[in-house]
C-alpha cells in the first residue's frame, strides 16, 4: 500500500488533488492566495460577497469555483463547506482571509461597527474553520491559515482599535485550535501582515501610507503575491511541523 504523500506526488503540481476554500477571493491577498493555490494544482472555492469581482476572478483562473458566501453568517460558512463536500469529495485548505478595516475613530465607533468587524474578522474564522475541520478529519489532513494583521500583534494605525482587537483574538484562536486539532493531522497557522497594497490600507490616503512607509525597513508596501507566497508556504504538504504559529510578513516593520 502507497503511502497518501506518494499518491499524491502523482498528481501535478504539488498541491494536485487537493481542495482548498479561499474566503475575500475577490481581489487584494485573497486573489493573489487563490492564482497561487491553483498555479500549484489545487481546486480552489473562491468566496466572497462581492460577486461580480468574484466572478471575473474565478474565471481567469484554472480549477477554480466562485462561491458567493457573506463569512459574517455561520449559516452560510457552513452551507459552503457542505457543498464542497458534496461537489468534491473533500477538502484539504482554509484560507481564512476575509475582512474589513473600516477607519473609524474611537468615539465614533458604533457597537453596530463594533459588531460587524467582530462577526467579519473573528466569528467567521471560528464557524468556518470548524465546518471544515470536520470534513477535514475524515482524511486526517488539513492545512488552515488564518489572515490577522502586525495589528493583531501590536495594535493598529489610523483608526483601527477594533480592528486590531478582533486580528489579536484570530491569533489566539490560531493557537487553541492548532492544538485542538493537531491529533486529527489538521494544522493552524497565521500570517501578521504589516501594510499591503490593496484599497483596505491605501483608503487611509497618501500622506498617512507615506508616513508609515518611513518607519518600514523596505521602505515600501507588500504586494498582494508577497503575502500569498507566505500562505502557500503553510499549506504544502511538506509544511508538517508549523503548527499555532504566526509568520510575520510586514517587510520589517516588526521583529519579534
Ligand atoms: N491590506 C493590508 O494592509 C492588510 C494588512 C494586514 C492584514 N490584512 C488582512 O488581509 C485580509 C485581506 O485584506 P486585503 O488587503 O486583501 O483587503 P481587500 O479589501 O482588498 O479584500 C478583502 C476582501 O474581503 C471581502 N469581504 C469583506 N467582507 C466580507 C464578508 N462578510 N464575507 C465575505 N467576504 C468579505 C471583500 O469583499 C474583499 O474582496 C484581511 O483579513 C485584512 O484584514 C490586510
Amino acid at each position: 500500500m502507497r503511502s497518501h504523500e506518494e499518491r499524491w506526488n502523482d498528481a501535478p503540481g504539488e498541491l494536485g488533488g487537493r481542495i482548498a476554500i479561499v474566503t475575500g477571493a475577490a481581489r487584494g491577498i485573497g486573489a493573489a492566495t487563490a492564482e497561487l493555490l491553483t498555479c500549484s494544482g489545487a481546486t480552489v472555492i473562491l468566496s466572497d460577497i462581492d460577486e461580480p469581482a468574484l466572478s471575473q476572478v474565478a474565471k481567469s483562473l484554472a480549477r477554480a469555483e466562485a462561491y458567493p458566501c457573506d463569512v459574517s453568517r455561520p449559516a452560510a460558512v457552513e452551507d459552503m463547506v457542505r457543498h464542497v463536500e458534496e461537489a468534491h469529495g473533500r477538502l484539504d485548505i482554509l484560507v481564512n482571509n476575509a475582512g474589513i478595516c473600516p477607519r473609524i475613530p474611537l468615539e465614533e465607533m458604533t457597537e453596530d461597527s463594533f459588531d460587524r468587524l467582530v462577526d467579519i474578522n473573528m466569528k467567521s474564522v471560528f464557524f468556518l474553520t470548524r465546518a471544515a475541520a470536520r470534513v477535514m478529519k475524515r482524511n486526517g489532513f488539513g492545512r488552515v491559515v488564518n489572515v490577522s494583521s502586525v495589528g493583531g500583534r501590536i495594535g493598529g494605525v489610523v483608526h483601527a482599535t477594533v480592528y486590531s482587537a478582533t486580528k489579536g483574538a484570530v491569533l489566539a484562536m490560531t493557537r487553541s485550535m492548532a492544538r485542538e486539532y493537531a491529533p486529527e493531522g489538521i494544522l493552524v497557522n497565521a500570517v501578521a501582515p504589516g501594510a499591503v497594497n490593496t484599497r483596505m490600507f491605501t483608503d487611509i490616503g497618501d500622506e498617512a501610507v507615506d508616513a508609515y512607509v518611513k518607519n518600514v525597513p523596505l521602505r515600501r508596501l507588500a504586494e498582494p503575491m508577497e503575502v500569498a507566497r507566505g500562505i502557500l508556504d503553510l499549506c504544502r504538504p511538506t509544511t508538517t511541523w508549523i503548527t499555532g504559529a504566526t509568520i510575520d510578513i510586514n517587510g520589517g516593520v516588526l521583529m519579534m
